[in-house]
């Protein structure tokens, strides 16, 4: 794999994405921009020249200032792919709106994702990771078998789709048709044909629960929004949509780098099958070491800002590299040390964002990440990949950091 040189030029901004070293390890240009240059442009596919923040300081006070906007129609947003720049055009959900429309709407499905209601879903959850797990293990430990389809897609999507209301005989259909949506091997049309498959699906569902109400969450947007009038069928559909995908692709990610990373620290491994009580450690060091979703948080100036001495004018972009805040040695020693020991505030990680768009899942991401790291050594103890460590193969360098396939033998 090509390595990047990590010279960063004044005059010319570089190229971004940068791109990643080899295997997970984050690009050598973030370094280097901590130290020299925490606020520079750097140059996107189409010309545009944003900003790019790189120290944890900075980064937090971006995402927390109201004079930066979300909205992805204003010029200037900066969309990193040409897909995106169209999916821009899209009515938004509140992913991409600011106040005080983005509280109205986010705050429809947020007691969905909090504590209390994540705390009550454990059981589930739990019911969810075991029932897969001894499924595995039934087919007994001789061939080996793909961890991602057998274990991290269907986790996170059981229970999303769970918490939305699908019922239980679509699980695997809709699983099928989601990972065809977001793996990078499907082409553009099976990728476009599988959105729209989704989108039906959820119009289908949110008009049943027109007809026949619900507790769940599409049944509760539909008795609480859309019958009074506050939002379209239609906006009921994008936000059942947004939350389907948003998390989906990352979290089958983040199962599988757990897994490769504990593999690549086998004494780490050893404290947490003998205490699987430090699996929610594990999981707060996972989020902050590697981050599964590194490009969503972009924002446009409003106004003229300044920040570290440059300005930033009305229109211009800036990219928040949580990434790159994740390994600032200023808030994290040693920050590219895996260490699931570390102690550290988790609000401090920016694995899930900061401020008023940090994930609205961040603790049913955590906690189903608990349980997975909880519970699958425990009943695979002996679960290892059936190929070398340096054969697992990641995404495309520039892209998030991913793994769509996880050769295993137990
Ligand atoms: C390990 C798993 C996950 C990671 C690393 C992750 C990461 C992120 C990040 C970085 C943001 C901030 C975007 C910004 O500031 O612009 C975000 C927002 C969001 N995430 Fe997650 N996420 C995860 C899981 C999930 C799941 C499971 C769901 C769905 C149930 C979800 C739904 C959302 C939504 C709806 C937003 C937008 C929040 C807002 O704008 O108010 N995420 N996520």
């Amino acid at each position: 794999m090509a390595t990047k040189s990590a010279s960063v030029k004044t005059t010319s901004p570089p190229d971004f994405p940068f791109a990643r070293p080899s295997g997970a390890e984050p690009a050598i240009e973030y370094a280097k921009l901590r130290e020299e240059q925490p606020i520079s442009r750097v140059k996107l596919w189409d010309g545009s020249e944003p900003y790019l923040v790189v120290n944890h300081k900075d980064i937090t006070q971006v995402l927390t200032d109201s004079r930066l906007s979300k909205q992805r129609q204003r010029a200037g947003f900066p969309e990193m792919t040409p897909g995106g720049k169209e999916a821009a055009k899209n009515k938004p959900t509140f992913v991409d709106m600011d106040p005080p429309d983005h509280e109205r709407q986010r705050s429809m499905v947020e007691s969905y994702f909090s504590k209390t209601s994540v705390d009550a879903m454990r059981p589930k959850i739990q019911k969810t990771v075991d029932t897969l797990l001894d499924q595995i293990a039934a087919k007994g430990s001789g061939a080996p078998l793909d961890l991602v389809e057998k274990f991290s897609l269907p986790v996170p999507s059981f229970i999303i789709y769970g918490i939305l209301g699908v019922p239980l005989h679509d699980l695997d259909f809709l699983t099928q048709q989601a990972a065809i949506r977001s793996n990078g091997s499907a082409t553009a049309t099976e990728a476009s044909q599988a959105n729209s498959v989704l989108l039906d699906y959820l119009a289908s569902l949110v008009d049943k629960r027109v007809q026949h109400p619900e507790e769940d969450l599409i049944g509760t947007l539909v008795k609480e929004q859309v019958k009074p009038g506050h939002i379209t069928k239609d906006d009921a559909v994008q936000i059942a949509f947004l939350l389907l995908v948003a998390g989906n692709a990352t979290m089958v990610n983040m199962i599988n780098l757990g897994v490769v990373t504990l593999l690549q620290h086998p004494k780490q491994l050893q404290d947490l099958k003998s205490d699987p009580s430090l699996a929610r450690k594990f999981v707060e060091e996972l989020c902050r070491f590697h981050q599964g979703s590194a490009m969503a948080t972009r924002r446009v100036a409003t106004c003229d800002v300044t920040y570290g001495g440059k300005v930033i004018k009305a229109g211009e972009g800036i990219i928040a590299a949580c990434q790159s805040g994740n390994r600032d040695s200023a808030v994290f020693p040693k920050p590219d040390e895996f260490n699931l020991h570390r102690t550290f505030d988790p609000k401090d990680s920016l694995g899930f964002g900061y401020g008023a768009h940090r994930c609205i899942a961040e603790e049913l991401a955590k906690t189903e990440l608990e349980i997975v790291f909880a519970t699958l050594f425990q009943k695979l103890p002996n679960l290892t990949l059936a190929i070398p460590l340096d054969e697992v193969e990641y995404s495309p360098p520039t892209k998030d950091i991913g793994i769509a396939q996880l050769p295993v033998i137990f």
